[in-house]
């Protein structure tokens, strides 16, 4: 039996519950910024040993909670795993971002690509919840996430990160019927992945839509959100006879919020291109929203992270429902040291009587 939860901050907050002071995480909290990720890494010798090693896998994901004592947990994992164990041999050079050995080509190898069995090929990643579960021994929520199917497609496609996309947008509008087949697989390898994740401990979920931003209006409902809808209807909502929220995150997505909303999803990432006043008004009452500091801001000196930290929780006003972080990933050139202002400012400043 697991630990009842000691701090349960982060999931009313996404049941837009009234809370006592506003949550905080950080996407991309274990990694680089921090020395003692940097000397887990060196030991586990690559990124992919370190997250198929439990072990060390949870270690990483404890070391933002001692050092910040932030309000929820992320599962340290990558969002590449799907695609890895669908065959796709995925590697990460240090410095050059991920690889993919076979990515895919043509129709035919979308047809030949397996839906993986996340008890089988992935359970080093089940064995990573079910071990941070038991170690965060209730202190605050694990969350479990996943990319997006359409995200986890660019990658597939251009066999790794790219800055125009034209091959998987070349597939996309020369062969829309072969990118829907490679969607609705990942989508359907996705609901599986995040469910088992469920069964193995996550408490809350996470799709990471990282390039659904550079689509078109049109071509984002049809490529990106619709599959991001059959996720939402597909993933187990309840566990331990509590709700498991999800919450879905498309970069540079402001301007598609009222749609993403309508997905049935109970929380939004926001990046820092909108307001989060607008982004509000545009979500509606529906949903709780997550972000949106600019993850620059930390570059900067202590006082000016205290100022932006307040134009933030200014910006999203008095409502509940509001569960702080930056609008992406932490960069891994800034001082820790400033992560701890960031969180300070959080707890004085939203702190209600
Ligand atoms: O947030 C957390 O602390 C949990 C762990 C986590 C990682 N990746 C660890 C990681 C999560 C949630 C992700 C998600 C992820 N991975 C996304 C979506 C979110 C986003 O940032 O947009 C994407 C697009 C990926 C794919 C990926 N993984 C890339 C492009 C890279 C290389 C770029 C980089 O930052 O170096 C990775 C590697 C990666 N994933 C690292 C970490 C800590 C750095 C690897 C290292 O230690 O060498």
């Amino acid at each position: 039996m697991n630990a009842p939860l000691k701090n349960d901050l982060y999931l009313r907050a996404l049941n837009r519950e009234t809370v006592e002071r506003t949550p905080v995480w950080v996407m991309r909290q274990a990694g680089r910024y921090l020395p003692e990720y940097k000397r887990v890494r060196a030991q586990a010798g690559n990124f992919m040993n370190l997250c198929s090693n439990p072990e060390l896998a949870c270690e990483v994901t404890l070391q933002p909670i001692d050092r910040f004592n932030l309000d929820a947990a992320i599962l340290f994992s990558d969002i590449l795993t799907i695609p890895d164990a669908m065959g796709l041999e995925l590697t990460f050079e240090t410095g050059e971002g991920p690889k993919f050995g076979k990515p895919i080509k043509s129709r035919a190898d979308v047809e030949a690509l397996p839906i993986p069995d996340p008890n089988d090929s992935l359970q080093y990643v089940m064995d990573a919840v079910s071990t941070i579960r038991r170690e965060l021994n209730g202190r605050v929520p694990l969350i479990g996430f996943s990319g997006s199917p359409w995200t986890l497609a660019t990658y597939m496609v251009e066999g790794g990160g790219s800055k125009d996309f034209s091959k998987v947008k070349g597939l996309m509008f020369s062969d829309p019927h072969t990118m829907h087949a490679l969607l609705d697989k990942n989508a359907q390898a996705v609901v599986s992945y995040l469910n088992a994740q469920v069964e193995a401990g996550a408490q809350a979920l996470m799709v990471f839509d990282t390039w659904g931003g550079v689509l078109s209006p049109t071509n984002y409902q049809e490529f990106s959100l619709r599959y991001m809808q059959q996720i939402v209807e597909g993933v187990t909502r309840e566990a331990d006879g509590r709700k498991v929220p999800i919450t879905l995150f498309t970069k540079s997505g402001g301007q598609w919020l009222d749609l993403m909303a309508k997905t049935g999803c109970d929380g939004l990432g926001v990046d820092w291109t909108i307001d989060l006043a607008d982004a509000r008004k545009r979500a509606g009452d529906s949903v709780a929203l997550q972000g949106n500091l600019d993850p620059s801001v930390l570059y900067g000196s202590p006082e000016s992270i205290h100022a932006e930290v307040k134009k933030v929780l200014d910006s999203y006003g008095d409502a509940p429902g509001h569960v702080f972080n930056l609008g992406h990933g932490i960069h891994q050139f800034v001082n820790p040291e400033h992560l701890g202002v960031m969180v300070e400012a959080v707890r004085e400043l939203s702190t209600r009587p």
